[in-house]
Parts: C-alpha cells; sequence; structure tokens
C-alpha cells in the first residue's frame, strides 16, 4: 500500500529527512501505539497536534485504569507530542469528564499541570456545545466538551480570516466619532469566540462510522484553517477514524494519524480514499444547525 511505502522512506531513513519539508499529500496512516509510531518522528515539524485521547471510561477501545495511572499515560503522550510539535505549532486536547461512580473529574482540569510543566501556553479552552448524549437522571446531562489550545511559544501560526464567521449586523455603520459612516464590523465577518457549536457524530449525522466518538470534521477544520498553513504537518495520535486526518487534508495540509484498533484505521484509509474520489460525506462548515422550530429545519 503506497501509505506504507511513504510511512517507511519518511520515518525510518534519516537520510529521507528532507521528504519532510516537501508537500506530501499522502497521508501516513498506521495501526499502532502513539509512543511508538512517535519514535519515529524527528523533533519540531508538525504545525498542528489535535487529538481526542481516551477519557478512561472503558469504552471499547481501552482499558480503564485509574486516574493517576490514567494521567502517567497521559503525561508521557502529551510529552511527545511537545517534542514533535513545531515551535510555531499548536497543540489542540479535546477531553469531556472522566466518570468515577457519579463524580465528574473534568479531563482539562486534571491535565492543566501537565501541559504547563512542559512549557506549553494556554491560548483558549473552546467550549464545544453539542445537542445529543446520555439523558442523566442524578445530574444535568452532559452537553459540552473542551479543546484545550495550547502553543510551544508566544510566535504561533495564527490566521482569523479563513475561519470568521458572519456578522449578526453586517451593514451596521458608527453613528458618530471620526469613523462616522463607515462599516463597524469586519466586512470578512466576525471572531467566532470561544464557544462552538457543532452536532456530534451520532447515528443521523452524515459522517457517522462504526467508532463510537468520532470528532466532527467541521470542528478540526477551524483548527487547522486557523493554526497552520498549506503544506503544515498535522498530526493526531489518537487518530480513531481519521476524522482530523480528513481535515487535514480538505485543506492541503499533510496528515499523520495513528490508532490502535485496526478497524479504525482501516475505515481511515476507506474515507481517504472516498475523500480522493469525491465519496466522502461531511457535515460542510457554516451549515447551520437542525432548528425544528423553523421551516425545513432551517437548512
Ligand atoms: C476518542 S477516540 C478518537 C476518535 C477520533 N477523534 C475520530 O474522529 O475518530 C480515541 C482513540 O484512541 C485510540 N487509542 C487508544 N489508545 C491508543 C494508543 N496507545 N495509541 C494510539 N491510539 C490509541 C482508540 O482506539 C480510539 O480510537
Amino acid at each position: 500500500m503506497q501509505t506504507q511505502r511513504l510511512e517507511g522512506a519518511l520515518l525510518e531513513n534519516p537520510e529521507q529527512a528532507s521528504l519532510f519539508q516537501q508537500p506530501i499529500r499522502e497521508p501516513v496512516l498506521t495501526c499502532e501505539d502513539n509512543l511508538s509510531f512517535m519514535e519515529r518522528l524527528p523533533d519540531g515539524q508538525m504545525k498542528l497536534v489535535v487529538t481526542s485521547p481516551p477519557y478512561n471510561l472503558g469504552k471499547a477501545y481501552e482499558a480503564k485504569t485509574s486516574l493517576d495511572a490514567y494521567l502517567e499515560s497521559q503525561e508521557r503522550v502529551i510529552s511527545e507530542c511537545v517534542r514533535v510539535l513545531h515551535p510555531q505549532g499548536s497543540l489542540c486536547w479535546q477531553v469531556g469528564n472522566y466518570v468515577d461512580n457519579g463524580e465528574i473529574v473534568p479531563l482539562d482540569a486534571v491535565l492543566y499541570p501537565i501541559f504547563r510543566a512542559q512549557g506549553l501556553k494556554l491560548r483558549n479552552r473552546i467550549v464545544w456545545q453539542f445537542g445529543h448524549g446520555l439523558h442523566s437522571t442524578r445530574r444535568l446531562s452532559g452537553r459540552y466538551e473542551t479543546i484545550n489550545w495550547w502553543t510551544k511559544g508566544d510566535d504561533y501560526t495564527w490566521n482569523l480570516d479563513p475561519i470568521r464567521v458572519p456578522s449578526k449586523y453586517p451593514g451596521k455603520r458608527h453613528f458618530k466619532g471620526p469613523n462616522i459612516g463607515k462599516l463597524s464590523g469586519n466586512p470578512k465577518g466576525k471572531n467566532p469566540s470561544d464557544v462552538w457549536s457543532f452536532p456530534n457524530v451520532k447515528s443521523n449525522h452524515p459522517e457517522k462510522t462504526i467508532h463510537p466518538c468520532q470528532f466532527p470534521v467541521e470542528l478540526v477544520e477551524r483548527l487547522v484553517l486557523s493554526m497552520t498553513e498549506p503544506n503544515d504537518a498535522v498530526f493526531d495520535p489518537y487518530m480513531g477514524v481519521g476524522s482530523a486526518v480528513i481535515a487535514a487534508l480538505m485543506h492541503d495540509r499533510v496528515a499523520y494519524g495513528c490508532d490502535i484498533v485496526p478497524e479504525y484505521v482501516d475505515i481511515a484509509h476507506e474515507r481517504v480514499r472516498q475523500l480522493r474520489t469525491g465519496e466522502l460525506r461531511t457535515r460542510p462548515m457554516g451549515k447551520p444547525i437542525y432548528d425544528p422550530s423553523l421551516p425545513n429545519g432551517g437548512h
């Protein structure tokens, strides 16, 4: 398979390291533990590391351990991710709650000291709000998770324009002062803020596969577009079915990903193939969320 061949050229032969600088759009997807995969990656090349790790909830793809053991294993992975991260790069760790006997532990709170100890700087704690999930009976139903955006330094790649959203009042003008009569907002749209509403990938979502907790591709697209440039490298160390890889490839970035479940990696390869042939269905960025109170759901 071509990706395997490229992977060998890229990762195992140091003489070929210059390949890394070139716009290779063939993704490197592998069925492998992330620590062993990262051992073969050079320092400081990934412009964006974006992932959602297991939450230690005992899902099909993880063995539940103590919270301390979980945090120790996260620390090892995060430390390697920081090593492979570009000096102007961003690391986005998307997490929810660890739940033990009905008590919740927000994972971003307990992971925070680990990222700080690595010298990273927190730029945003993005709240991702979604509509569907379990209905809790003894507490409020959880309907958000967070994306913790860390950078390696103060000089980081950041492009706001590609992710601007329509202004509420696009034609609004200054009514006094030196700019009277001029548009008061940015004509390209407004900053999308740190609260994002995207449908989570449940059964009627066009991107749904067998994976129990996929990223919506549009969520990763926002991160890719704002935190990287074309041809930059994007890596997901807990790739699942490759949603981050798809978002990266859709915008001409170079994608790397690994997962330990062969079936997920096979689906990731298949999704890449479908992307190439134009068969892959993704929910477009900017599509309004279905609202049953509006005609045709607001679409
Ligand atoms: C929350 S899911 C990520 C799903 C992914 N964002 C997507 O869109 O499909 C976490 C993934 O981590 C994988 N995983 C668990 N331990 C791993 C390890 N040591 N190395 C690589 N992947 C691992 C699991 O198989 C699972 O697919």
